[in-house]
C-alpha cells in the first residue's frame, strides 16, 4: 500500500487537554503518518501545569495554557476560542479535558467538537466509569467517541470499542486496558470524520 498524503491539504485540529494527555498523543503520532487526513495545530489546556504540554512541546506543537481559575466560565472560553481560531483548527478534539464548556463555546463548534468518553456510552455519563461498570458486573467496559453537545458527554456517537472485563479488575486494571482501546479508536474516528463532514 502507498502511503499518500491526502488531497487537498489535512483537516486543522486543535486538542484540549487538562492532564496526562495521552490521548493527546496518540493523536499527534497518528498524524505523523504520511497518509493521516489531520495535523494538530494547537494543544490548549486550562491548567498550566497539565503533563501533557510538555509532551506536544517536544513535538514541535503550539501550545496554549492559561488557568482558568477566577474567570467565569464564558470569559474563559472565549479565551479559549480565540487562541483556536487564530492557529487556524478547523477542528477540536476534547482529550481528558475536564471542564465543562460554555454553550457559547460548544455553539460556535457545532459539528465541528469530537470527545472521548471512558464507557460504552449511553452508559455512565460522567466520572467513574470503570468502578461503575464493575459494580453493576458489566461484561465489557470501553470508550467511546462522541460529537459534542450542549449535554454533557451526550452527542451522537460515532464509534465505541468494547473492553471484556477479567475476573479480578479493579477500576484502575480497568482503566488501563480501556486505555489502550481509547488511543487506538479516537485516530481512527477523527479519521474518518473529518474526511466526511
Ligand atoms: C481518558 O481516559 C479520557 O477518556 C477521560 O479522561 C482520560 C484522560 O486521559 N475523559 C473523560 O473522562 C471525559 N469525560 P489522557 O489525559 O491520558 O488522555
Amino acid at each position: 500500500m502507498t502511503a499518500e498524503p491526502p488531497r487537498g491539504g489535512r483537516a486543522r485540529v486543535a486538542v484540549l487537554i487538562s492532564g496526562r494527555g495521552s490521548n493527546m498523543a496518540a493523536l499527534v503520532y497518528a498524524a505523523k503518518a504520511r497518509e493521516c487526513p489531520f495535523e494538530i495545530v494547537l494543544v490548549a489546556s486550562n491548567d498550566p501545569e497539565a503533563q501533557g504540554l510538555e509532551l506536544a512541546r517536544a513535538e514541535g506543537i503550539a501550545t496554549f495554557a492559561h488557568s482558568h481559575k477566577g474567570l467565569k466560565r464564558a470569559e474563559f472560553d472565549a479565551i479559549l476560542d480565540g487562541e483556536i481560531r487564530k492557529a487556524g483548527a478547523e477542528f477540536v478534539a476534547l482529550a481528558g479535558y475536564m471542564r465543562l464548556l460554555s454553550p457559547e463555546f460548544v455553539a460556535g463548534w457545532h459539528g465541528k467538537m469530537l470527545n472521548i468518553h471512558p464507557s460504552l456510552l449511553p452508559k455512565y455519563k460522567g466520572l467513574h466509569t470503570h468502578e461503575r461498570a464493575l459494580d453493576a458486573g458489566d461484561t465489557h467496559g470501553g470508550c467511546s467517541v462522541h460529537i459534542v453537545t450542549a449535554e454533557l458527554d451526550d452527542g451522537p456517537v460515532l464509534g465505541q470499542t468494547e473492553v471484556a472485563i477479567l475476573p479480578g479488575d479493579t477500576p484502575d486494571t480497568l482503566a488501563a486496558r480501556v486505555l489502550i482501546a481509547e488511543h487506538q479508536l479516537y485516530s481512527r474516528v477523527l479519521a474518518e470524520y473529518v474526511g466526511r463532514v
